[in-house]
């Protein structure tokens, strides 16, 4: 990430145990996963309009690049370049960074854990963490979180978006093949709490009720760091 303007690079930090599991069915499922899920143009309106209010914000505040963290095949990254940000994408999966590099070489794809960015302090204008934080053990989301408010920009803001609720499950099968991950919902509440806790502020949050395709309540919230 080194020829990123206002990126210095960090030696990474050595992978978790736990997050083999995510990287390894994230492989496996990379091409069905970039067959099957929509593109943000064909995402309903109302995610997508968060996706442009993130983008305004970030735009607004002049601050420094934004980081799309498990962005899996790369194909929210690209939109919010054609909104105007100067994005880059994150994912654990070489499978999923692969695709993404391959479908938008215009574009930087880094293979790195969002548990440690190998980004200087404060150096982030924006994150998006797009249905990407849900395979994090929920005891793991306050690490993952600080991670987030140090490598934001004081007054660099959060899009998170993902289906919320009360529900952990390791299920074996993820898009037609096997996997071992595991995923965690928890309530809008609950992680609106522990962005709190971890000084990045809820500005705004929207939750959306189960209609059409969307089988669970799916939140975004946005966050600011003071
Ligand atoms: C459900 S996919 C979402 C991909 C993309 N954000 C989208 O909306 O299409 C979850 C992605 O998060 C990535 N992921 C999960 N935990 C991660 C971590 N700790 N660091 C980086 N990527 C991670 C997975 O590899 C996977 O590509």
């Amino acid at each position: 990430m080194e020829d990123l303007p206002g990126l210095r690079y960090r030696a990474p930090v050595p992978e978790p145990s736990s997050l083999t599991a995510v990287r390894d069915s994230y492989d496996t499922v990379a091409a069905a996963y970039a067959e099957r899920v929509p593109k943000p143009s064909e995402l309903d309106p109302i995610p997508r309009g968060m996706l442009a209010a993130f983008a305004e914000t970030v735009r607004r505040s002049g601050l420094g690049p934004v980081a799309d963290l498990g962005c899996g095949p790369g194909q929210v990254a690209p939109h919010l370049a054609d909104l105007g940000l100067p994005v880059f994408g994150v994912d654990l999966s070489a499978g999923m960074v692969g695709l993404a590099r391959r479908a938008y070489p215009h574009l930087r794809f880094v293979q790195s854990s969002m548990t440690a960015l190998g980004v200087g302090d404060g150096v982030l204008g924006g994150i998006l963490a797009w249905y990407s934080t849900h395979h994090t053990p929920p005891a793991e989301l306050p690490l993952l979180f600080a991670e987030f408010h140090r490598t934001l920009a004081p007054g660099g803001h959060l899009l998170w978006g993902c289906h919320v609720g009360d529900e952990h499950r390791r299920p074996t099968q993820g898009y037609g093949h096997p996997v071992s991950y595991e995923w965690h919902l928890l309530p809008v509440e609950r992680v609106a709490e522990l962005l709190g806790q971890a000084g990045l502020m809820v500005v705004a949050r929207l939750v959306q009720e189960p209609e059409g395709r969307l089988t669970r309540p799916h939140a975004c919230l946005v966050a600011r760091k003071a």
